[in-house]
């Protein structure tokens, strides 16, 4: 490997927000936001958004524990919790919709996870009806799910395909046995393949790969035999997701250890030989990890200056509105942010009372406005003109000497206040966001919060 890259990886792999919200929720201060102030900006955003948004269901429940996982989930064979859980998200949409101004237009439903087909096609079919029946659906509507194959069937598709769904996520991580086993995941190419067929069949118009770099036990070998049976399925775009090591909050992450994992030098080579394998069989890196058919709405978003980011990551809809329903599920207005309660009882009681389940939240500042306009930029434009004017001219002596290391390192050019990513700099995104970070200026926090950057 070269020693550039080498020497950028032991000063820049540290811990390092994934900025899929600024500010981070670690930073968020739940006491400027009550429910009254949330309500009213979700008001305000529906009115300026002319009643357009994005609805995100959090559907919690896995049968199996995959030790990478550190999504917010609850293990359990039980079904007979489908039906108060989907009671419980209708009657939280119920509590938004008795205030909503008028009738909403639904931009997009995502249902993630968890595993959303661990519900029953037709208590699928039964939670979507009921969120569509009291508003009108958009013409260009986009409604997606995250599936993992040895939990979906074939009705699972075809009736979801009868009451719209149009985009699928597939969970594949690694083709690898060894790895599989590791991460207590086995899953068969052949299953996987004919999930992909099965969509393609009803007609999903758009099929996604998850697929992770640096988890336990991989190798460079691992990705190219991954990649050789991706390039088989051709889905229409990849996530090729950085695995975040988080023990601390993931515990189930605790059955391997730190030694397990690849080193950086090594995660290095699996991302980069990832990287290349997918650019030969005509995919186009979008933002930090995702890739796309030059036919695709992310890459003809990118190419257009038409990316956004939110929680769900890269996309193409720049809704400001997103009510995210659902144990743990995160909300986004123009101005602030809440999460929902993340145990499933603490979330159904509140449901219960008629209260929105709100557990954390943020209302953004000025500042913080200012700076997730900058973070935004950068990680979907590749860069930013820093607004010099409002901000604390202390942080920005600071901001600004970080970012001339950065330039030393070639990760980015500055010209005058505007910071330009390099191509090497893709890779580092996160240092760059985190020097203009007036968060993390303001206040490190000392203990394990952030996974590594790369
Ligand atoms: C909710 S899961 C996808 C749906 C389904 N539960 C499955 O596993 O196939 C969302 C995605 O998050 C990613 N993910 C989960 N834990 C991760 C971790 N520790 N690091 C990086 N990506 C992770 C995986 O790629 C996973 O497919
Ligand atoms: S990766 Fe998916 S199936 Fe596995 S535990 Fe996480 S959410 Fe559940």
């Amino acid at each position: 490997m070269d020693n550039s890259i080498l020497s950028l990886l032991k000063k820049y792999d540290v811990p390092t927000p994934r900025y899929t919200s600024y500010p981070t929720v670690p930073y968020w201060d739940f006491s400027s936001i009550d429910q009254s102030k949330w309500k009213q900006s979700v008001i305000n955003t529906f009115n300026s958004e002319k009643g357009e948004l994005c609805i995100y269901i959090h559907l919690p429940f896995c049968e199996n524990l995959c030790t990478f996982c550190a999504c917010n989930k609850r293990i359990t064979k039980n079904h007979t919790v489908e039906d108060p859980y989907i009671r419980s998200v209708l009657k939280e949409w119920q509590i938004y919709r008795a205030f909503l101004p008028s009738l909403p237009v639904i931009k997009e439903i995502h249902l993630g996870g968890g595993t959303p087909t661990f519900f029953s096609p037709d208590n699928l079919t039964y939670l979507i009806n009921g969120i569509t029946a009291d508003a009108i659906v958009s013409d260009d509507y986009e409604f997606s799910i995250e599936v993992h194959p040895n939990y979906t069937t074939e009705e699972h598709l075809k009736k979801l395909s009868e009451i719209g769904f149009n985009r699928i996520s597939i969970g594949v991580q690694d083709f690898d046995p060894k790895i599989q086993f590791v991460i207590n995941r086995i899953q068969s190419f052949e299953k996987t393949q004919e999930v992909v067929e099965w969509a393609r069949k009803y007609n999903y118009s758009s099929i996604n790969i998850d697929l992770i770099y640096g988890l336990p036990h991989q190798t460079v070998n691992s990705v190219l035999h991954t990649i050789s049976l991706i390039k088989i399925l051709m889905p229409d775009r990849i996530a090729f997701y950085s695995y975040a090591h988080v023990p601390w909050k993931s515990k189930a992450q605790r059955r391997y250890t730190e030694d397990d994992l690849p080193a950086a030098s090594e995660k290095w080579e699996i991302y980069s030989t990832g990287k290349s394998l997918l650019e030969e069989a005509g995919y186009k890196s979008i933002g930090m990890d995702h890739f796309a058919m030059p036919n695709d709405k992310l890459f003809i978003a990118e190419a257009n200056g038409n990316l956004h980011r939110n929680f769900m990551g890269y996309t193409t809809t720049k809704s400001k509105l997103i009510i995210a329903l659902g144990m743990s599920a995160i909300s986004a207005t123009q101005n602030a942010f809440v999460q929902n309660e993340k145990v499933v009882e603490a979330y159904e009681n509140k449901i219960e009372l008629g209260i929105l389940p709100l557990e954390n939240g943020h209302l953004l500042d000025e500042e913080n406005i200012i700076i997730q306009n900058h973070i935004h930029e950068l990680m979907c434009l590749n860069k930013t003109t820093v607004n010099t004017k409002p901000l604390d001219p202390d942080f920005l002596i600071s901001a600004f000497s970080k970012l001339k290391i950065l330039e030393e390192d070639d990760l980015i050019k500055m010209d005058g206040d505007t910071i330009i990513v390099t191509a090497k700099g893709k890779l580092f995104i996160r240092n760059i966001c985190s020097a203009i970070d007036a968060q993390l200026y303001k206040k490190q926090i000392s203990t394990q919060t952030f996974s590594k950057a790369i």
